[in-house]
Parts: C-alpha cells; sequence; structure tokens
C-alpha cells in the first residue's frame, strides 16, 4: 500500500530530525574540471571495502561540484581537523568561485595519472583522492561509488564533527 504524500513528507520530517543525533565527520569533497575548482562541504562519505581500498560519497544533482564529479570522474576527500570549522563555515556561507578564499590550498598531480589535477586542504586530517567507478542514482542524490587511488594523512588531527546543528570535535583518551 502507497504511503499518502501528507505522510510521506512527516516521515521525511521525521527522518531529518532524526539524522540531527547522527554525529559525522565533516569532509571537503573537491575537484577540477576545465581549470575551474569545485567544492562542497559533505557528510555522506562512506567507507566501502579496504579490497579494493573504497568509499562511497552522495551528492545532490543540484549542487555544483555533481555535474564536474560525473565528468571529470575523479574528486577529493578532505577530512576537517577541527581547526577547519572556518574553512567549511566559508565553503558553506559563499558560493563555489570564493570557496578557495580561506584554507591552505594546493593542486594535487595524481601520481598513477599526471593528467589529473584537483584541489586539495594541505594539512586536512586526511586527504582521499578517489577515482569514481559507478554511479548509483537514488532520488535527488547520485551515489560515486569510488576507488581510493592516493591518500595522505597528519598525524594527531582532532576530527571536525557536525552534529545536532553545531560543530565539535572528539578527544581520544590518553
Ligand atoms: C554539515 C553539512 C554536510 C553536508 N553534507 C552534504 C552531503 O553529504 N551531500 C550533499 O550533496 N550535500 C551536503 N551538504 C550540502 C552542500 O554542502 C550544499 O548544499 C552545497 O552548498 C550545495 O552546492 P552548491 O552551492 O555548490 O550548488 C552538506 C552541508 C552541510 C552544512
Amino acid at each position: 500500500m502507497s504511503q499518502s504524500a501528507t505522510a510521506l513528507s512527516q516521515l521525511a520530517s521525521d527522518f531529518r530530525g532524526s539524522l540531527r543525533g547522527l554525529a559525522s565527520t565533516v569532509s571537503l569533497l573537491t575537484t577540477e574540471k576545465g581549470g575551474e575548482r569545485f567544492g562542497m562541504v559533505a557528510t555522506a562519505v562512506m567507507p566501502v571495502t579496504l579490497q579494493p581500498p573504497a568509499l562511497v560519497v552522495g551528492v545532490n544533482c543540484s549542487a555544483s561540484i555533481h555535474d564536474a564529479i560525473a565528468k571529470c570522474g575523479w574528486f577529493a576527500v578532505n577530512l576537517l581537523a577541527k581547526q577547519h570549522e572556518v574553512v567549511s563555515r566559508h565553503f558553506t556561507a559563499n558560493s563555489r568561485s570564493e570557496r578557495f578564499a580561506v584554507g591552505n590550498w594546493a593542486d594535487l598531480v595524481v601520481a598513477s595519472s599526471p593528467e589529473v589535477r584537483m584541489p586539495v586542504l594541505t594539512d586536512a586530517a586526511a586527504m582521499i583522492c578517489c577515482r569514481v567507478r559507478e554511479i548509483i542514482p537514488y532520488g535527488t542524490h547520485d551515489l560515486f561509488l569510488s576507488t581510493v587511488e592516493q591518500v595522505t594523512s597528519t598525524p594527531n588531527s582532532e576530527p571536525l564533527l557536525y552534529c545536532n546543528g553545531s560543530f565539535g570535535s572528539f578527544n581520544s583518551p590518553p
């Protein structure tokens, strides 16, 4: 039996409310297409397998980075540390062309495919360079199932978390 539009809308609202309790590490997804940089704040990042190293990201089809990732087939997941809250807020508050004005950005040349480059945050907790293998459409979003091609990490970083509409961090016990 199909649900009425009202019931579905209530369910979506309840679901959104329930997600406020889901603490997630904040990432910046980045890519470059035609010499232009694209970037977006994202929490829908999920590791999939270690053999092969793979992850999936969920990107709204209306986001400016969506078509750039779909067309060039590469992107970076920049996992943020707590000092990057200002970078995350800057990304959210500004349009695409202004987003890279804040933060320590460099151009990564992909070792295995030197024709591919993308902006990466040099002091990110981790930078995971990904190659898209499958695009799985679902509702408003596409899931980019991707292999991991290159990784750098900054030791002893404290992750930037987002939960209940606020930013926070997590200190590992000594
Ligand atoms: C904490 C946070 C997490 C987000 N996570 C995602 C995400 O995982 N996927 C997504 O498509 N949008 C996500 N968004 C929304 C996009 O960052 C935002 O809609 C983006 O500005 C849209 O892209 P555009 O302005 O470049 O078109 C998130 C926003 C915030 C503040």
